[in-house]
């Protein structure tokens, strides 16, 4: 049976201020701690991904700068089937400006670069990874129209496709049908239904909205909450684990990378759930993206030591 997972996104280089609070419009905070790491939501997931136990493949456009090589030689370190990453050489790889304040919150800008060369051209080239594929997982850090065509070539091929909705912006909504797993956070659902995402009630609400857009199954992460998740046959609600958050950065990409695994392993929903939780819940421990990506060993040794209130789980 296929098992490979094949993340089709972005990477980034991301350079990193962390300081005790974010700074106000126009205000210079001067005493900030400066990190180099490498992040890009794609690349967040595929990595969380393979440490997590997936045998992943990553399907991307790099630059040309003097940050690349060290970026590529990081993702043979992680084992992902890098064969169709491509690269240009006439532009930079992907940057993001991350700034860290207190509570790990952030403000992050994003540079595309070659992120954005990424063409439905290349996702051709890449059919023979696509062919392995028994999940196919994106972002929306890549071109829309490559975005769309590989949703249109995940259908003619049967090949379930989870779409993390992050950054929220303008999409053309029908392809939500297409997705075998939409996860977003409040701030992405609220995006997409047009309501807001706050209360329990409007968590579930917004699920069901999205869920009468098409989606098979519906995951809205909610940081200190938990995460909520709606299908045809069931709804679960997992209690996130509590840890003393520094960096929230990439704790969604952590937490999708980790679900595709645990789903491709044939766990439970709630199981799932579990799983991407702990391992998100490690990630924001710690500060950068791929750096913060926990191993296997960490997830279930971090499981079994930690105590999660019980999960709610009613089916439908
Ligand atoms: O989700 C976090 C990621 O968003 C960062 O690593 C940054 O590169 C941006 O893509």
């Amino acid at each position: 049976m296929k098992n490979k997972i094949v993340v089709i996104g972005s990477s980034n280089v991301d350079l990193i201020m962390k300081m005790d609070r974010l700074p106000e419009k126009g205000e210079t905070i001067t005493d900030a701690g400066f990190f180099q790491v490498y992040g890009g939501k794609g690349a967040n997931q595929a990595v969380g991904a393979a440490r997590a136990g997936g045998n992943v493949a990553f399907v991307n456009c790099v630059g040309n700068d003097a940050y690349t090589p060290q970026m590529l030689e990081n993702f043979r370190n992680d084992g992902l089937d890098i064969r169709f990453v491509f690269q240009e050489t006439d532009i930079a790889s992907g940057h993001a400006l991350v700034m860290i304040g207190g509570e790990g919150n952030n403000y992050l800008s994003v540079a595309p670069g070659a992120n954005y060369k990424l063409t439905p051209e290349l996702i051709d080239r890449s059919m023979p990874v696509i062919d392995e594929a028994a999940m196919i997982i994106m972002q929306y850090e890549i071109p829309v129209e490559t975005i769309k065509y590989v949703f249109r070539i995940a259908e003619a091929k049967d090949i379930p496709v989870m779409w993390n909705f992050a950054p929220a912006r303008s999409f053309d909504l029908s392809y939500v049908a297409k997705t075998a797993i939409l996860v977003v956070n409040e701030t992405e659902a609220a995006f997409l239904c047009g309501q807001q995402v706050e209360t329990d009630e409007e968590v579930e609400l917004a699920a069901k909205k999205l869920q009468e857009l098409g989606a098979s199954l519906v995951i809205i992460t909610l940081g200190k909450r938990g995460a909520f998740a709606l299908s045809a046959i069931e709804k679960v609600a997992v209690p996130a684990f509590k840890v003393n958050a520094v960096d929230t950065t990439s704790a969604g990409d952590v937490f999708c990378g980790s679900f595709a695994v645990a789903q491709t392993e044939g766990k439970s929903l709630t199981d799932s759930l579990r799983f991407a939780s702990a391992a998100s819940a490690i990630c924001v421990t710690r500060i950068g993206a791929q750096p913060s990506a926990p191993t296997r060993k960490e997830i279930d040794e971090f499981i079994g030591n930690n105590y999660v209130e019980k999960s709610h789980s009613i089916v439908i």
